[in-house]
């Protein structure tokens, strides 16, 4: 799956995607990441993006002339199936979203910033709208590392038998169920028995319960949704 990520700050976005899972997904050709630098597509010799609101107000506004350059280009080269752009008023990220996007085979992320980009360009330009959640960052790049990141750890081969993604929290509807490792016994802290039984049917079942447990606990909306 190829990531084009458009942003204003395009540094911020180097460390996320140079370490580990991600890092390791690039190497084996399963991820690319592309980052694009929106001042590099800049309307005048200043590197300007971005410009004053028509009708007044506090904050700047992303222009549509950089971005639609710099959309166009990669139009150009490839087709893409989502234009995705971050910001705190898109819908709130979830598995299933994250699902979804993981079959797509080439997106563009648009990071935005200030008081975010000129309508036009979310109008005729962006197709997905996605926020990671209601609180306000300074700008969409942490947001798109965050989405690009829960996308490529779900890409099969990306993680190995291990860290399988299929028993994740939320893969399945509910939250993960808790997990022990050695030693058994730890200062009087014990393990529950069942987890030490070898019985691996009971185990699952022991497993499926406090998932459930957890999940009516800690998050009862879950069990709600359809
Ligand atoms: N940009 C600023 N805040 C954001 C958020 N919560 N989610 C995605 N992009 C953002």
């Amino acid at each position: 799956m190829r990531f084009d990520i458009i942003s204003c700050q395009p540094d911020l976005l180097d460390s996320p995607f140079s370490h580990s899972i991600l890092k390791r997904a690039q190497q084996k050709g399963l991820a690319e990441i592309h980052i694009h630098d929106l001042r590099k597509y800049a309307v005048n010799k200043h590197g300007q993006i971005d410009d004053y609101a028509f009708g007044g107000g506090a904050g700047m506004v992303m222009m549509i002339e950089p971005i639609d350059k710099c959309i166009s280009e990669l139009q150009a080269e490839r087709k893409y199936d989502a234009i995705i752009y971050m910001t705190p008023d898109g819908q709130t990220l979830n598995q299933g979203i994250v699902n979804q996007f993981s079959l797509l085979e080439n997106v563009i992320i648009l990071c935005g910033h200030y008081k975010g980009v000129d309508e036009r360009v979310r109008q005729h330009y962006v197709t997905h709208e996605i926020s990671i959640g209601d609180y306000v960052l300074s700008g969409g790049e942490l947001g798109a590392a965050v989405l690009a990141d829960a996308i490529i750890r779900i890409i099969p081969g990306v993680l190995n038998d291990e860290s399988s993604a299929l028993t994740d929290s939320f893969q399945d509807g509910l939250l993960a169920p808790p997990v022990y490792t050695r030693p058994a016994e730890y200062k009087g802290m014990q393990v529950p028995d069942i987890l030490m039984s070898g019985d691996t049917p009971k185990i699952e079942q022991w497993r499926f319960e406090q998932a459930i447990e957890r999940t009516k606990q800690r998050r009862p909306d879950l069990l709600n949704e359809e």
